[in-house]
C-alpha cells in the first residue's frame, strides 16, 4: 500500500467549496419574496398534458387550468412555436405572477432529424461530431418550442439485458464522461440565452444501468467505491460541465429510493460536487416510492423534497401533500423556497424572465428543422456509427455494379429505422436500406424479399408493439417468407441480410432474457449461408447482441445500431465504399448471457485463469470461456492499421510533471480510413484492487493508405487519479503498464513509475 498524497485531497476539496459559492438573482428573489406557500409549490409541479408517450402510469389532467392557477412550473410533450405560446400565455397572462414555463422534451438522438441511437453514437469515438448532433438537436427542438432537455443519458451499464443500454454511451466511465461533457456543451452552447440552446438534462442519477438481473426499473446494490470509480463519473462530467438539470432514476441507492436520496442529492450532488441547477424526478418516481415501501403519498413527497429532489413530473405528489407537510412541521417553509428558487434561476438562465416567447418564434421550424444540412450530417454521423465485426473473403466494399440480393426483415422498413426513444422524430421520414442502396448504387441490379419475420413470436411481439407495429408478422408463412427469400438469393452474386432487432426490443421497459438473433431470423441466415453464395450481415440493434453462432459462419458482419432518417443512405454508403467503417464499440459483446455483466475493465482476482489451458481452482466457466465475443473498443475496418514504437517518453514522473506515450499508426490495406487509437493503463499495485486495464486516452485520426502518423497521449498525475477506501480522489505513486492499440484486447507492452 502506498502513501495518499494528502495535498491534492485538500485541493480537491477546496476546489469544491469554490464551485458551490453561488450568488444569488436579485429578479428571482424579488419574485420569491412575492410568493405564497402555494405558488412556490406550484414551481415544483411538472406535468405533461399527453401528445408523447406516457411512461408512468398517470397521464396530468386539467392542465389549462393548473397553469391558471399558478400550479405549474413546467410542462413536456407540448411544441411547436404555436402551442409553446399558448401555454405560455396561459402562465404569463393569467396566473398572478405570471411566471413563464419550463417546456421540456426528451430529444435523445435528434429531433425531427434523427441521429442513430446514442449506443451507436458512441461507437463514433468521435467527440466533434457528438457535440455537433446535440447542436443540432438544440436549434431544432428550440425552434419549435422546447427550451428543456431530459438528455443526456450517461447511465453506465455492462448488461446487455438491459433495453436502455441503447440510450447510452456504454460501458466505460472515461469514455461515457467524455460524452457526457461533450453532449451538454452540445446542447447549452455558451449562453442558455440564445435561442438555439436549450438547458440540459444529465440523467438517470443514479446507476440506473446497473439493475439487478438486467431488469428495467429493478433494485441496484452497488458498493461505494465501485460507485465512485466505475458508475458516478459521467455524471458528475455532466455536473463539472455546467449541465442545468439532473434527472433522478426510478432504482433505489443503498436501499434508499434515487428520488429520495438525501445522500444522493445532496450530500454528493450539492455539497460535495458543488451542483448548482435543480433535480427533476423521473416519470412519476416520488409517487412511485409508495410501491418501494416507502410510506404514503404524503411521507414520500416528504422524503422527497427534503432530500433535495426540486421538481415532480406528473405524480402531482408535490402538489398535493406539500402544504400539509410543511402546517404538520415535516417539511420546512425554507425548503420549498430553496427548490422554488432553483426552479426560477433556470428560467432566469434560459432568459424566461426577461421573454416568456423566447422560444415561440413561428419563422424558425421552416428555417430550422430537417434543413438539407441536418439530414446530411445525420447521414455521417451514422456512417461513422457503424462497427465492422467481421471480414469475410474481403467481400466488402461491394462493386456498385453487383447483383444483390437484399433480404431480411429491416431491409425494406421504416418503423425500425430510428430506434428506440425518438418520439419527436417520424419513422415515415427514413431512409430504408432497400431505397439507400438504389440511391447509392443504382447500377448495382437489386432484388428484395422480406425472408422472415423479425420474430414469430406473437406473444412477444405484441409486447414489443405497444408503441406502433414494429414487428409486422406477414400474412405469408414462415416457410413461404424463406421459400421467396431463397429464390431471390439463388439468382444473385451477392446476399446483403439485413437482421437484428425491431427498434422497441431494446428501450425503456425492454429487458431481454436472450439476447441473440430471434430464431426466425437465425434460420433465414443459415439457409443464406447455405447457397454458398457470399453472405453480408448487416445487423441492427440497440445493445450488444449474443452472435456467437453467426460469427462461426463464413459471412461478413456489420453493426450498424438503429441508424436514424438517414438509415438506408448511410449504410448504403459504407456498404459500397463511400465511407471506410471506422466504428469501435463502446461496451463488450458477451459470448452468451451467462458471462453478463462482463466488461473488460473487471478486477484481476486472485485466481486469474491461464488463458491457454484449464486449471481447475481457477476462476473460469466450465461451459464456456471467459474471453467476450468482441472487447470493448473492437472494430474493423477495411484497411489494416499496424501499430509500432509504442513508447513513453520517460520511466518515471512526478506530479506536476507530464509523461508522453505515442505509438506510430500505418495503414497497410488497400483503402484510405480513420483509426481510434486508444490509450489503455493499468496501476500495478495500490490500496484497493486495480482494474486490469483502463482506458485514459483516445484519438480518432484518418490515414491514407500507406500512411503513418504519430499518435500521442500526454498524462500528468492527476489522470492517474482513483476513488481510494475513503473515498478520496487520489493518485497513489508506484509503477504503472501501458499500451496503446485498436481495442481493449492487446497486452501491456511498456511500463512507467509516478513517484513522490
Ligand atoms: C424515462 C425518462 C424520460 C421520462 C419523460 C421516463 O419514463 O425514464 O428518461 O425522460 O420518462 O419522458
Amino acid at each position: 500500500m502506498r502513501n495518499i498524497n494528502l495535498s491534492v485531497v485538500f485541493l480537491f476539496f477546496m476546489g469544491l467549496s469554490c464551485l458551490q459559492a453561488q450568488e444569488k438573482i436579485p429578479q428571482v428573489e424579488e419574485l420569491l419574496a412575492k410568493m405564497t406557500l402555494e405558488e412556490k409549490i406550484g414551481q415544483l409541479n411538472l406535468l405533461t398534458p399527453g401528445g408523447g408517450v406516457a411512461t408512468g402510469s398517470v397521464v396530468s389532467e386539467d392542465v389549462e387550468a393548473k397553469i391558471k392557477a399558478g400550479d405549474v412550473g413546467g410542462v413536456f410533450g407540448v411544441s411547436s412555436p404555436e402551442k409553446v405560446r399558448q401555454a405560455q400565455e396561459l402562465a404569463v397572462k393569467n396566473s398572478r405572477l405570471g411566471i413563464p414555463l419550463l417546456i421540456g422534451s426528451d430529444v435523445i438522438h435528434g429531433y425531427r432529424t434523427t441521429f442513430p441511437i446514442p449506443l451507436g453514437t458512441s461507437a463514433s469515438w468521435d467527440l466533434e461530431l457528438i457535440k455537433k448532433s446535440a447542436q443540432i438537436a438544440a436549434k431544432e427542438a428550440t425552434a419549435d418550442g422546447i427550451n428543456w432537455n431530459f438528455s443526456p443519458m450517461v447511465d453506465i451499464s455492462r448488461d446487455p439485458r438491459w433495453g436502455r443500454f441503447a440510450e447510452g454511451a456504454g460501458e466505460d466511465p472515461f469514455l461515457g464522461s467524455a460524452i457526457a461533457k461533450a453532449m451538454v456543451e452540445g446542447y447549452q452552447g455558451e449562453d442558455l440565452t440564445q435561442p438555439h440552446t436549450m438547458m440540459a438534462t444529465v440523467k438517470h442519477m443514479a446507476l440506473y444501468g446497473a439493475p439487478e438481473a438486467g431488469r428495467d426499473y429493478n433494485h441496484v446494490d452497488m458498493s461505494r467505491l465501485k460507485m465512485f470509480n466505475e458508475y458516478l463519473p459521467p455524471y458528475k462530467a455532466a455536473v463539472d460541465a455546467g449541465v442545468g438539470s439532473v434527472m433522478t432514476s426510478f432504482n433505489d441507492v443503498d436501499g434508499v429510493p434515487a428520488s429520495g436520496n438525501k445522500w444522493l442529492l445532496t450530500d454528493l450532488l450539492r455539497e460535495r460536487w458543488g451542483f448548482g441547477g435543480f433535480v427533476v424526478s423521473d416519470y412519476t418516481s416520488v409517487n412511485e416510492m409508495i410501491k418501494h415501501g416507502m410510506g404514503d403519498l404524503q411521507d414520500v413527497s416528504a422524503l422527497a423534497i427534503n432530500a433535495g429532489l426540486d421538481m415532480d413530473m406528473v405524480g402531482e405528489g408535490f402538489l398535493t401533500t406539500l402544504k400539509k407537510s410543511v402546517e404538520e412541521g415535516k417539511v420546512s417553509e425554507e425548503q420549498i423556497t430553496k427548490a422554488a428558487r432553483r426552479i426560477l434561476e433556470a428560467k432566469y438562465k434560459l432568459g424566461l424572465l426577461e421573454d416568456p416567447y423566447r422560444y415561440s418564434d413561428e419563422k424558425r421550424p421552416s428555417k430550422d428543422i430537417l434543413t438539407k444540412e441536418h439530414r446530411a450530417f445525420a447521414r455521417k454521423l451514422a456512417t461513422r456509427s457503424f462497427v465492422l465485426l467481421k471480414k469475410h473473403n474481403s467481400i466488402l466494399p461491394l462493386d456498385k455494379t453487383s447483383k444483390i440480393a437484399l433480404i431480411g426483415p429491416l431491409a425494406n422498413n421504416q418503423t425500425n429505422m430510428l430506434g428506440t426513444w425518438a418520439p419527436t422524430g417520424d419513422y415515415k421520414l427514413s431512409i430504408p436500406v432497400l431505397e439507400g442502396f438504389k440511391n447509392v448504387a443504382p447500377d448495382a441490379k437489386i432484388t428484395y424479399a422480406k425472408g422472415a419475420n423479425i420474430s414469430d413470436d406473437t406473444i412477444f411481439a405484441k409486447k414489443v408493439n405497444v408503441f406502433g407495429s414494429r414487428i409486422e408478422i406477414s400474412k405469408e408463412s414462415s416457410e413461404e417468407l424463406l421459400q421467396d427469400a431463397l429464390k431471390v438469393a439463388k439468382a444473385a452474386d451477392v446476399i446483403v441480410a439485413v437482421v437484428g432487432e425491431a427498434s422497441e426490443m431494446s428501450g425503456e421497459a425492454a429487458s431481454r432474457t436472450d439476447i441473440r438473433i430471434p430464431e426466425s431470423q437465425k434460420k433465414l441466415i443459415r439457409e443464406l449461408v447455405a447457397t454458398k453464395k457470399p453472405v453480408v450481415l448487416v445487423l441492427m440493434s440497440g445493445r450488444p447482441l449474443n452472435i456467437s453462432e453467426e460469427m462461426e459462419l463464413p459471412v461478413s458482419i456489420l453493426q450498424v445500431w438503429h441508424p436514424g432518417i438517414e438509415a438506408g443512405n448511410a449504410i448504403a454508403d459504407v456498404i459500397f465504399g463511400e465511407h471506410n467503417p471506422s466504428g469501435k464499440l463502446t461496451a463488450t459483446w458477451p459470448r452468451n448471457v451467462g458471462q453478463i455483466p462482463i466488461y473488460y475493465s473487471a478486477r484481476n482476482t486472485g485466481r486469474p485463469a491461464p488463458e491457454d489451458h484449464f486449471d481447475k481452482f481457477k476462476s473460469h466457466y466450465l461451459d464456456s470461456p471467459n474471453t467476450p465475443l468482441f472487447p470493448f473498443g473492437y472494430g474493423l475496418s477495411y484497411t489494416d492499421f499496424e501499430y509500432s514504437d509504442v513508447k513513453a517518453d520517460k520511466e518515471s514522473f512526478k506530479p506536476g510533471e507530464e509523461i508522453t506515450f505515442t505509438a506510430t499508426i500505418t495503414n497497410t490495406g488497400n483503402f484510405d480510413g480513420s483509426e481510434v487509437v486508444q490509450l489503455y493503463i493499468h496501476d500495478k499495485v495500490r490500496s484497493i484492487t486495480p482494474p486490469k486495464k483502463q482506458l485514459a486516452g483516445f484519438k480518432k485520426i484518418a490515414l491514407k493508405k500507406g500512411e503513418s502518423k504519430q499518435v500521442s497521449f500526454t498524462l500528468t498525475a492527476d489522470d492517474l487519479k482513483f476513488y481510494n477506501g475513503q473515498l478520496e480522489y487520489v493518485y497513489e505513486p508506484g509503477e504503472f503498464e501501458f499500451f496503446i492499440g485498436g481495442s481493449s484486447d492487446n497486452k501491456m507492452t511498456g511500463s512507467f513509475k509516478l513517484t513522490e
